[in-house]
């Protein structure tokens, strides 16, 4: 099978998809409250792709010009010998990164093997470094064993690590500099996202977000910063540079500035579903033809088709239409 860059999968705004995000689990050792419910419903197991499945549709969408993959949850961690996952999207012709969100509760044990595998790098979910607070969010008192798994990934060579942390106004806004002192001191590479209406416990409203700017702001009344010259600009983490050399800090504004427009993403849900927009429920399954025998030539069909249909961006319908319409699906059974 040939990588077909002639052919990207452009759709009918003239985005090209390069990304694709695969969620291998709904599944979660965590329960954050704007993510999930407290006893949530999972799916069967017979409901979620193999590995053998996941990999076909990647090497199918890989054909057409996908080089970033990034596998997520749920928490993918929970999901048995992902390693082996890991080890067979690696060699996908055409894919250039690899990497993995997790909340790194299981990174301990699992960063060495899935280094080995060909896992390049981790983004981990942080939101808070206090411990009382992370377990009011997470209903989970693990903070110690979170931070113990970031520095498993730092140690087997997943750099540069990055931490992804939602600030929520009138809970963790307060740790933006505590945060920032922290990240640079270990190396890491801290973004932050703005608080988006995705939530499964119905508390996001505009009030809460905190934005990007205002955190930059902050930021550099301690720590100057400069723009980084060599930024992608499209991008979506603006990325600034500390100006005395010390790493680089990102900011994922998705509620202020919302980067629809140079889309590249694609989904795939751990049920199979195929999902051009976190934002629209539209989706198109790709497991039922996948079982039912459908070839190649078929899938990559079925692919296009979904992606011609993509809409302008549900982010931006978001914030013009002024509703808040929450998906069906919440982001666990989603993938970030
Ligand atoms: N708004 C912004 N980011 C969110 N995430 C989960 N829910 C939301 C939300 N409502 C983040 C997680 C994780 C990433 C995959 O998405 O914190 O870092
Ligand atoms: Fe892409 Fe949809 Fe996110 Fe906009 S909201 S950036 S179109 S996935």
């Amino acid at each position: 099978m040939e990588h077909d860059t002639t052919r990207p999968l452009t759709d009918r705004f003239g985005r090209r998809h390069d990304d694709l995000r695969i969620s291998v689990t709904d599944r979660c050792n965590l329960r954050c409250a704007y993510c999930m419910p407290e006893d949530p419903e999972w799916f069967a197991r017979e409901a979620l792709l193999s590995y053998e499945e996941i990999e076909r549709i990647t090497r199918v969408i890989a054909r057409r010009g996908v080089r970033k993959l990034r596998v997520t949850g749920g928490e993918p961690l929970v999901r048995r010998d992902l390693p082996v996952l890991v080890g067979l999207l690696s060699r996908v012709p055409g894919v250039e990164d690899l990497s993995l969100t997790t909340n790194g509760l299981l990174l301990d044990a699992q960063a060495g093997p899935l280094a080995r595998a060909g896992l390049r790098r981790v983004n981990v979910s942080l939101d808070t470094l206090d411990p009382e607070r992370f377990a009011r969010l997470t209903r989970r008192n693990v903070l110690d064993r979170a931070l113990r798994g970031v520095e498993a990934a730092a140690a087997a060579g997943l750099a540069p690590i990055k931490i992804n942390t939602v600030l929520v106004r009138g809970y963790n806004e307060d740790e933006v500099e505590r945060l920032t002192e922290s990240a640079r001191e270990h190396g890491w590479e801290l973004r932050f996202i703005e608080f988006m209406p995705l939530e499964n416990d119905g508390s996001w409203n505009p009030g809460r977000v905190v934005s990007g700017d205002e955190v930059r702001r902050r930021i550099e009344a301690r720590w100057p910063l400069t723009p980084d010259p060599a930024a992608d600009p499209s991008a979506p983490a603006r990325r600034w540079l500390f100006r005395d050399g010390r790493g680089a800090v990102g900011f994922i504004d998705s509620a202020t500035r919302p980067f629809c427009a140079d889309c590249s993403r694609l989904r795939l849900t751990s049920d199979g579903h195929l999902r051009v927009c976190l934002h629209d429920d539209t989706e198109v399954d790709l497991k039922t033809p996948l079982r039912g025998g459908i070839d190649d030539a078929g899938l990559e069909r079925l692919i296009e088709q979904a992606v011609l249909e993509k809409g302008r961006g549900g982010a931006l319908d978001l914030l013009e239409r002024r509703r808040v319409r929450l998906p069906r699906r919440t982001m666990h059974q989603i993938g970030g």
